[in-house]
């Protein structure tokens, strides 16, 4: 239920949770000191309490409250990269934010969404966990329908229109005197080696993904998604506009293979389809570079595809 933005304050400072939009994909946000929404949440979504969430803030000073020793490079990550699609994961002063929300982690993952909305929300009602309104295992929602499809027609949100992104931040984490990325995601790790001085990798620790969220199930549709270079005759096809394919396929389009913004964009858009039509396989397009966001959309159709 479309709910205005007066109202979605008024829900949240009384501890309720609504789904609100970003820049990036809709989120599940409560305040981050109410104990019933944060359970609220990990109910709604069928979350493991294990998995952490992010605290979206106002502005880089809110963090100071949170923190007494900032990483190296925090700032200059922050000052280039905020608002927007980054979140950074540090150690934190531990009884200034609840257990319940970093999972017992000492660190806490923080953003400040650029979209206006979003921030405005923030100034109002104080910082705000939120992870995306999906249930967990889903693809993330990148539109009001999407939420509604998920939680149902009475559940409030705020909507946003279109997302710049429609895929989730990417996730940065300092540990052991670097930084890691625990999830790729809407900015490029290319884009962090100018001010790091070196490319953050991918960090997997004895078999464990950095962020505990990579280790489940994720973004999958109920269809069975074959990745190939080679499409076979007759098949449903994520694919790419400016592409031809077999006669016979259909194809759900992710934009054109030269943009992969737009194609990240329209992702999850397209893997809801597939169980809104009662689609039982498909095959994506992965003829495409490895490199830049591309590797993000690698690693989400890999996952979707539950390889
Ligand atoms: O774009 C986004 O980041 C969206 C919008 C709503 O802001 N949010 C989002 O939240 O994607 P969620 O909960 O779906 O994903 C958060 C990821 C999970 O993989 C979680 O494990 C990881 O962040 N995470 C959160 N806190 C962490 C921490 N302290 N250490 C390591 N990973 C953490
Ligand atoms: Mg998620």
């Amino acid at each position: 239920m479309r709910i205005p933005f007066d109202e979605a304050v008024k829900l949240l400072l009384k501890g309720e949770v609504v789904a609100i939009p970003t820049e990036t994909v809709y989120g599940l946000a409560a305040l981050y000191n109410s104990e019933v929404g944060v359970s609220e949440i990990f109910a709604l979504k069928n979350r493991p309490p294990e998995n952490p969430l992010i605290l979206h803030v106002d502005s880089f000073d809110s963090i100071l409250q949170f923190a007494d020793v900032l990483p190296p490079h925090f700032k200059e990550l922050a000052d280039r990269f905020w608002p927007g699609p980054l979140t950074l994961v540090i150690p934190i002063i531990e009884d200034k934010i609840p257990s319940a929300i970093r999972a017992n982690l000492p660190t806490q993952a923080f953003r400040v969404p650029s979209l206006p909305l979003t921030r405005e929300l923030i100034v109002k009602t104080g910082p705000l966990v939120a992870p995306s309104a999906n249930l967990s295992g889903s693809p993330s929602s990148t539109s009001f329908e999407h939420v509604e499809e998920d939680f149902g027609e009475e559940f409030p949100v705020l909507e946003g229109g279109s997302l710049e992104h429609g895929v989730e931040s990417t996730i940065l984490i300092y540990q052991e005197k670097k930084w890691w990325i625990g999830r790729l995601g809407a900015i490029p790790g290319e884009a962090f080696a100018e001010i790091l001085g070196y490319l953050p990798q991918v960090q997997v620790k004895e078999g464990k993904p950095l962020c505990p969220g990579q280790h489940f199930r994720h973004y999958a549709p109920k269809a069975r998604l074959h990745l190939t270079k080679s499409i076979p005759e007759g098949s449903v096809i994520l694919g790419f506009m400016d592409r031809s394919y077999p006669k016979g396929s259909m194809v759900i389009p992710l934009g054109v293979s030269k943009n992969p913004a737009g194609v990240l964009r329209r992702l999850y858009q397209a893997l809801r389809r597939l169980d809104r039509e009662e689609i039982a396989e498909a095959y994506v397009d992965i003829d495409v570079p490895v490199d830049g966001l591309w590797a993000t959309f690698h690693e989400r159709v890999k996952k979707a595809a539950r390889e």
